[in-house]
């Protein structure tokens, strides 16, 4: 069997005069497609939902509505689906017109065989590719997508719906947070949502270089300019023309370097370091800060009108410890990506891993979490991970953390609570036998029925009669 019998392609024929339909579909049939003919704008939308087509051929002239028409709603509703129309000998305006609209390609009448089947060959290749790229999209966007970006805690959500609000526009983000919240994360998710996600993501941290090597990193700078400067070099700004770039750490910019990014963000233009030729880009700014750059402004280290200018669309990230019913979520989710990267069958984690995690502060926030999870996947030695397998400060912190409520008492006030239990617990194991229970406990009998009696344990709760 060919590829073309296991998989054939399904063509829709709109046309209102039958005979036109009938014989097309007829021969593309003998050619081994699946085919289906519709007598108008109508009938051809409601073939198109009932089933999936590769190649929808229309023509023009329709008493309904026009080819045009129908070239227009299969573009917006059906973007996968390759178009072709059919227009009268003589009338290429028409062709030219639905070429404008999006049809991939068009057919006179009268209508040759051997045209037709180079230009449904053509358009279903065409087809092809174009499903190939939606299938590679699809996967970015599910490495990016807002799926994969875990949090079910309420300022989580509304991160989510910023996003989704934003993504679109060529709004300026500024992405505030502390180190290793997920800025970097969602600032990718951002250009992956958005209609620049085919053209470049460009990341510069602005702290880990001097000012000006900077400069020259983001805007380029021409031979000789400087001593090193060997050849001209085209900086990340140019490199992310058309997509989008990320400026991470901007609290870290000198006041310098702060100036030439007001003016880039201003007018979207800049000079390469040394040269005197202004570059145009068409850039969507992100930036992410770790410190309050509205305190930086006020400590007079960051440029109020640069600050302004950044400040559009702010998206603040909680800290993890701010959004601890997210800590179980993103562990399950860590464990199954690192049980995948190491190649290892580990399925769960204790109820007592999972309290400690819940209980610790997480001063590296997720990109800690995720570390503790990837060293217990690498280290642990059972199937689930238990206490043991997290690191000594996370265990260390939790205990610490029990005299933190720890109110002004007594020893013996502080002791009375855990006391009254064990005495409970071991009149029930002795069926509130005093006898007995004095002898489990090693005190004498006077010493318990004191001790009950402070604790208005002198009878057993369940029972009607003293024993
Ligand atoms: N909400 C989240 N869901 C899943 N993974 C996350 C989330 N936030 C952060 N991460 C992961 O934690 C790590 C640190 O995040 P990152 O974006 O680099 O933080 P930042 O840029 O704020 O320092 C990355 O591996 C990232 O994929
Ligand atoms: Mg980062």
């Amino acid at each position: 069997m060919t590829d073309k019998q296991k998989h054939p392609k399904r063509i829709l024929i709109v046309d209102d005069d039958q005979i036109i339909r009938d014989s097309l579909c007829e021969f593309l049939r003998l050619e081994g497609y699946q085919c289906d003919g519709a007598d108008g704008f109508h009938q051809a939308l409601k073939e198109m939902e009932k089933q999936r087509y590769n190649l929808v051929i229309t023509d023009v002239n329709m008493p309904e509505a026009d080819g045009f028409e129908l070239l227009r709603v299969v573009r917006k509703r059906y973007p996968e689906v390759v178009t072709v129309v059919i227009t009268g000998y003589g009338t290429i305006e028409s062709a030219v017109e639905a070429i404008k609209i999006g049809a991939y390609d068009y057919l006179t009448k009268p209508i040759v065989d051997d045209e037709i089947r180079m230009i449904v060959n053509r358009a279903l290749e065409q087809q092809a590719l174009i499903q190939e790229n939606r299938n590679l999209k699809d996967q970015l966007r599910s490495q990016f997508g807002l799926e994969n970006i875990i949090g079910h805690d309420f300022k989580m959500l509304k991160v989510f719906d910023l996003i989704e609000a934003v993504a679109d526009s060529k709004a300026t983000v500024l992405i505030s947070g502390s180190s290793g919240t997920g800025k970097s994360l969602i600032a990718r998710s951002i250009h992956h949502h958005s209609d620049r996600m085919e053209m470049p993501f460009i990341e510069v941290s602005c702290g880990a270089l001097p000012e000006t090597l900077l400069e020259s990193e983001l805007f380029g700078h021409i031979k000789g300019s400087f001593t090193g400067a060997v050849s001209n070099k085209d900086g990340k700004f140019l490199a992310a023309d058309g997509g989008t770039i990320f400026l991470d750490e901007i609290n870290s910019a000198t006041p310098g370097f702060q100036v030439k990014l007001l003016r880039v963000l201003q007018e979207r233009c800049f000079e390469p370091v040394g040269s005197n030729e202004t570059k145009t880009v068409d850039v969507r700014v992100i930036l992410a800060t770790n410190k309050d750059l509205q305190n930086e402004v006020e400590k007079g280290r960051f440029r109020e009108d640069l600050y302004y200018r950044i400040n559009v669309v702010n998206i603040e990230l909680p800290k993890l410890s701010e959004r601890t019913t997210d800590v179980p979520l993103l562990a399950e989710s860590f464990l199954r990506q690192m049980c995948k990267k190491h190649g290892k069958d580990k399925t769960s984690f204790s109820d007592e891993a999972i309290h400690y995690m819940e209980c610790y502060p997480w001063p590296g926030n997720v990109r800690e979490l995720e570390n503790v999870v990837e060293r217990a996947v690498v280290l642990g030695k059972h199937q689930q991970i238990s206490a043991q397998d997290l690191p000594q400060q996370i265990l260390d912190q939790a205990r610490h953390d029990a005299p933190a409520t720890f109110t002004r008492m007594s020893l013996r006030e502080a002791l009375e609570e855990p006391e009254k239990k064990i005495l409970e617990m071991a009149l029930r194991q002795n069926n509130w036998n005093r006898q007995q229970t004095a002898e489990m406990l090693q005190i004498n009998r006077t010493t318990l029925y004191k001790k009950l009696k402070r604790f208005g344990l002198e009878a057993d709760p369940m029972a009607n009669s003293v024993s």
